[in-house]
């Protein structure tokens, strides 16, 4: 099994953006969490972030016969990429949407994500351990289990 790690825009600054709203953690951290989880699982992680938008729908396109499944925090893209939305859908991959922050009790334009509906699932507002819980999840999924 292998899985992609993906991350939009400003994700590459975790640790020194907002550390109120996104703690100290830094992306490193985050795909070294996600590797343990995985590997402990017999699965493979491949990590990708982007500033671009065209090249993390690229990145889906190129990886989407490559990786059985996405954990995806598309950073503010979630609220506004259609296109993004699109991708997920077309490469039909599963893809868990994670989040660190709770969008849903920040601003108003936060709290709409366009890929929730071509996610199978979202963790959102749990930090760090989002995205533990999120590969935990994906790959319950992808063996098969409830
Ligand atoms: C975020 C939440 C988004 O609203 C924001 O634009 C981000 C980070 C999060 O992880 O909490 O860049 O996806």
């Amino acid at each position: 099994m292998q899985l992609l790690l993906a991350h939009g825009p400003n994700l590459n600054l975790l640790g020194e953006r907002r550390p109120e709203v996104y703690g100290t953690t830094t992306l490193a951290d985050i795909e070294a969490d996600v590797a343990g989880v995985a590997n402990a699982r017999g699965a493979a992680v491949l990590c990708f972030q982007s500033n671009h938008e065209g090249a993390l729908i690229d990145a889906l396109h190129s990886y989407r016969r490559v990786v059985d499944g996405v954990v995806l925090n598309a950073g503010a893209w979630t609220h506004t990429s259609v296109a993004l939305r699109d991708a997920i859908e077309a490469v039909q991959l599963p893809v868990v949407e994670v989040h660190l922050s709770n969008t849903h009790r920040r601003e108003a334009f936060r709290h709409r994500s366009l890929i929730a509906g071509v996610c199978i699932g979202q963790v959102t507002g749990l930090g760090r351990e989002g995205y533990r819980v999120a590969t935990n999840l994906l790959l319950d999924y992808l063996e098969g289990r409830p």
